[in-house]
This record gives structure tokens, C-alpha cells and sequence, in this order.
């Protein structure tokens, strides 16, 4: 079995990654789609999002990372995917599930399931100009409007050279609303000989087993939940080796949450760095009453040196990131 951290656009950058990756669980992540256009990226492009590249494409816990573009040009994709490996990608994903309007009018994510053969042209190429040992992955959802097609873009991403699924089982109009539609996993399982992972709505171990009841999946991939509760993958994994599930107490998950605090500081302007915390300490609050609690504290405050007294944040890491 294998579980793997949702790619999260505007959310799980390389400090989340880091800090859910320690938690332990999860066997790989990805990062946030890389928007290819129409040319080829400068390095800068890839370094910003996927800074792991300069440390073997890892995270500090070991956990390798993936990377992710996100595009509609086969030729275009096809040379940012040649490029990102020699970067030291060990693994190029390829984004076919984003929902998002700009995304979709200038034809990338999922309005590009509506077109099967333009799938199998970009895994073609893809396939075609990275190096024979790096695999190439692609993530999809069931289809634009409905799942109608699912099936023939399954068969087209694999036939084009797709070495893995991941099925966010919804389609783009489906959006985040609850229920994912774990049975379509099964079925595109049973058409492609590449292994499918399961995605969409495992907030629990038991979602986790009724997901794996119904889609037949051994992997998942964690999105929501696992931001939420960042000791899911491990809960699960315990779950799965017949081991007692003992939930991560807030004592010890707030040490983690006070270092991604200290290195959102490091890493952004004063003025965004609260944000950041507080998008995370949001969906916390699904999972701690503890996070309930801090989230009413830090929720309008905007001074980094309060919200540091907040989260008592230990002195001497402040002083090294002031
Ligand atoms: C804020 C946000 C950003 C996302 N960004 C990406 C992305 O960059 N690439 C991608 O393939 N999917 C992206 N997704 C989709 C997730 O990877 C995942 O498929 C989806 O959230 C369903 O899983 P979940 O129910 O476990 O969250 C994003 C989802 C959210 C909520």
C-alpha cells in the first residue's frame, strides 16, 4: 500500500510538505502544479516551487517528491518535463483535475478530459522526452461534466504512457462537494494495468476503509484530510498493519505547527505570513478543539510578533528567523 500527499496549489508548498511529511505515513508528495505554457520555464520557475530539487528532490524526512506540470501543449509539456528532470525531478506528474477558471480557459486541468486523444498526445510526448527510468504519473478526475469519458481518458492517459493513476473520483462540475464516487476508481481500474490510486473525501480511518471497500484501491492519495489531521497517513497505515491507531495529541503536533509558523516567517513578507497560518490553523479546527481555540486568538491579528506570543513559539528559533 501506498499513500501519498495531495498536490494543493496555494497550500501545500515545500512547508507544509515538510512538516506533514515528518508526521510520518505518507510515501511520497508532489508539489503544486507548475503551469507550462508556451514556452520553456527559466530553473527559477521550478526552484520556487519545488525548492526539494536542490536537496534530492526530497523533503527533510526522506519523503521524495514529485514533480507536477499542468498544461494542454504536448511539445511545450513534453520540454518542461525533459528539462525538470534534468533538474533532478525523479518523477514528472501531469495535471489533469484542476477546476479552476483561468486554468480552464486557456486550456489546462480539467476542461482537457472533454479531449481523450489531445490526453494520449501529451502522455506521449512526455513519455517521449523523459528519460526511459523516470516514470510519468497523471492525476484526473472523472470527467469535465460527467463521467461519461472517464473511462477513454484512463485508457488514453496509459496507453499514451502513463506508469500510474491517481482518479480524484468527481468531475470538474462536481467541484469539492462531497460525495467522491470511490466505484469509479474500480471500474477504471479494471480498464488500465497501471496501478490507480483512490482520491477525494478520506477524512478518517474509516473513510479510508469504506473508500477501499468500494473503489477495491490499496493507494490513496490524501488531500483535505490530511491537512486537517496531519497523522492520517499514519493512522491509516497503522490501520492497514493491524496496529492500534493512536491519534497525534495537540502537544504534539503543536511543536510542528510552530515550525511551519517560523518558517512561513522565514520565507514570506511580514504581511502574508499570518495568512499562511492561519489557512492551516483553519483546517485544524475540523480535528482540535485546541486549534479552535488558537484559531479565535490568531483569526485578526496581523502582527507576526503577536501571533509568536500566541503560538509560543520557542525564543531562540525566533531570533535566528527575525
Ligand atoms: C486548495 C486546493 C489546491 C489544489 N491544488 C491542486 C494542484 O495543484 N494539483 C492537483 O493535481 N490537484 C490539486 N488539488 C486537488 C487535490 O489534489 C485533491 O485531488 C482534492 O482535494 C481531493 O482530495 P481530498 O478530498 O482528499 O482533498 C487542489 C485541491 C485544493 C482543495
Amino acid at each position: 500500500m501506498q499513500i501519498a500527499l495531495a498536490p494543493m496549489e496555494g497550500l501545500v508548498d515545500e512547508i507544509l510538505r515538510d512538516v506533514l511529511t515528518r508526521v510520518g505515513g505518507i510515501d511520497w508528495c508532489v508539489t503544486e502544479f507548475i503551469r507550462v505554457c508556451d514556452r520553456l520555464l527559466p530553473e527559477t520557475a521550478y526552484h520556487k516551487l519545488a525548492p526539494e530539487l536542490a536537496v534530492g528532490a526530497r523533503t527533510q524526512a526522506g519523503t521524495p517528491m514529485r514533480v507536477q506540470l499542468l498544461g494542454s501543449d504536448p511539445v511545450c509539456l513534453a520540454d518542461n518535463a525533459a528539462f525538470a528532470c534534468t533538474l533532478g525531478a525523479p518523477v514528472i506528474d501531469l495535471n489533469f483535475g484542476c477546476p479552476a477558471k483561468t486554468v480552464n480557459k486557456s486550456r489546462g486541468g480539467a476542461v482537457l478530459l472533454k479531449e481523450p486523444e489531445l490526453l494520449h498526445a501529451i502522455l506521449r510526448e512526455v513519455r517521449r522526452a523523459v528519460p526511459a527510468q523516470i516514470p510519468v504519473t497523471a492525476k484526473m478526475r472523472l470527467g469535465f461534466d460527467s463521467p461519461d469519458c472517464a473511462l477513454d481518458c484512463a485508457r488514453a492517459l496509459v496507453e499514451g504512457g502513463a506508469d500510474q493513476l491517481v482518479v480524484h473520483a468527481r468531475t470538474k462540475v462536481d467541484g469539492y462537494k462531497p460525495p467522491a464516487h470511490w466505484e469509479w476508481v474500480a471500474r477504471v481500474q479494471e480498464v488500465v494495468k497501471v496501478p490507480v490510486y483512490a482520491n477525494g473525501e478520506i477524512w478518517t480511518v474509516d473513510d479510508w476503509r469504506r473508500c477501499r471497500e468500494v473503489s477495491g484501491a490499496e493507494d490513496i492519495m490524501l488531500g483535505r484530510g490530511l491537512v486537517s489531521r496531519p497523522d492520517l497517513a499514519r493512522q491509516i497505515a497503522a490501520a492497514r498493519a493491524g496496529q492500534e491507531v493512536v491519534p497525534m495529541s495537540w502537544d504534539e503536533l503543536l511543536p510542528l505547527l510552530q515550525d511551519f509558523w517560523l518558517q512561513a516567517r522565514r520565507k514570506l513578507a511580514p504581511r502574508y505570513a499570518p495568512g499562511r497560518l492561519k489557512q492551516w490553523l483553519a483546517m485544524l479546527t475540523r480535528s482540535y478543539p485546541e486549534a479552535v481555540a488558537l484559531f479565535a486568538e490568531v483569526r485578526r491579528e496581523n502582527d507576526c510578533q503577536r501571533i509568536d506570543q500566541l503560538l509560543g513559539a520557542p525564543e531562540a528559533a525566533l531570533a535566528e528567523s527575525a
